[in-house]
């Protein structure tokens, strides 16, 4: 396998208190390597080593704020209580000492269940209206205190990120979890102000959960926040089904305080909209920077084969090429591009790109799932 000249992604990025050596991120992934959501030794040297091979930001997997219902999962890691935060601390200490930038990911997962457990947390499971997906029943409607709760938990997280010296962090608002069950009509059905007929009004949880972040963390630090059009519920919900539908979205998120959209598809190459206006090809981060102006980070398929839901089934990937990314990010589509399974499966992916070392690509089967590279 052959690819262009990847001197694009090898460009620095600098973006108020964030400087990055080049534009690679590993995207985040949710590991299970946290017993009692402790993050340990062997999570700290596992992204510590991506620091040493030249990933330019490293998201953490997501990590859950302090509500009783936030995790799925038993071994997710917190981003609250001081045993967890010192976990944390020996991670960002890690990853600093090895020339890397970091950022947690901050999450929520609403009334979504873990596969690969039948554990429930101790209390009860909450989301905007009680449901799983539309007509789904699961768990109870958040009352306005749980809310209030909610957004106060988000903040301070971010507040603890900042204090650790994170140089960044994410906040999820993608893939069907809390956030994005509130941006959903099909699992928001409140007729409070959090709810409504409209994108934009069922954007004003976000909206909050962003204010309160940026009040934690002040103005010089960067926010990210992922976003979606699909669900893990759903592959085919589209929040937005035109560009002006998508500026109702995300126009009053950056607005609200966000710097860099994170627009997770699950193939990068996929254009967001049908032929519009000599526009056609854009994907959604390319579409979300055209019409926010944010910066943006790109996902999906980078690098292998198949897709990421594909991967959790069990499907097995080789390494391909991406000389379409590079193209796009030629053309200034978008500024920063995630990385998923092709990091996960091999800390070196990144060196390896820099030294144009194709034939040392890995390929990814599911086995990587139950190893921490
Ligand atoms: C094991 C695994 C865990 C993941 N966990 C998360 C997560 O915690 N938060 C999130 O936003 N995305 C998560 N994702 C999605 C990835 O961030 C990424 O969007 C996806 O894998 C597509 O990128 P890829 O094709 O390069 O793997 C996960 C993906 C994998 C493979």
């Amino acid at each position: 396998m052959t690819f262009s000249d990847t001197a694009i992604l090898f460009e620095p990025f600098h973006l108020k208190t964030l400087s990055l050596r080049n534009r690679i991120v590993m995207a985040p992934m949710t590991r299970t390597f946290a017993p009692e959501g402790i993050p340990g030794r062997n999570v700290a040297d596992y992204y510590r080593r991506r620091a040493e091979n030249d990933v330019g930001l490293i998201l953490s997997e997501g990590t859950v704020i302090d509500r009783p219902a936030a995790s799925n999962h038993p071994a997710i890691p917190h981003f609250h209580g001081e045993t967890a935060l010192a976990g944390w601390q020996r991670v960002i200490d890690g990853v600093h000492q090895a020339g890397g930038r970091m950022g947690p990911q901050i999450w929520h997962v609403g009334s979504v269940a873990n596969s690969m457990t039948d554990w429930v947390p101790a209390a009860e499971i909450e989301s905007p209206s009680g449901l799983l997906s539309p007509g789904e029943p699961r768990g109870i409607a958040m009352t306005d205190e749980d809310i209030a709760d909610a957004i106060d938990s988000f903040a301070r997280a971010a507040a603890a990120a900042k204090a650790l010296g994170f140089d960044t962090l994410e906040i999820h608002g993608a893939h069907g979890y809390l956030i994005d069950q509130f941006f959903w009509a099909g699992t928001n059905e409140r007729s409070d102000r959090f709810g409504g007929a409209t994108i934009r009004e069922r954007a004003h949880f976000a909206s909050e959960v962003i204010k309160s972040v940026r009040v934690a963390v002040g103005p010089d630090f960067p926010i990210i926040l992922r976003v979606s059009q699909w669900k893990q519920q759903d592959y085919t919900v589209r929040l937005a089904e035109t560009p002006a539908l998508m500026t109702d979205w995300l126009a009053p998120l950056v607005e609200a305080g966000v710097d860099i959209l994170h627009c997770s598809q699950r193939r990068f190459w996929e254009p967001e909209f049908p032929a519009i206006d000599g526009e056609s090809g854009l994907n959604f981060a390319g579409w979300a920077k055209k019409l926010t102006g944010a910066a943006t980070i790109s996902v999906g398929s980078v690098g292998l084969s198949g897709e990421v839901m594909g991967a959790f089934a069990g499907e097995a990937s080789t390494p391909q090429s991406f000389d379409a990314l590079i193209e796009r990010m030629d053309r200034g589509e978008f500024d920063l591009i995630a990385v998923g399974r092709a990091i996960l499966n091999d800390p070196e992916w990144v060196s390896k790109v820099r030294g144009n070392n194709s034939a040392a690509f890995k390929g990814f089967s599911a086995a990587a799932f139950g190893e921490l590279y």
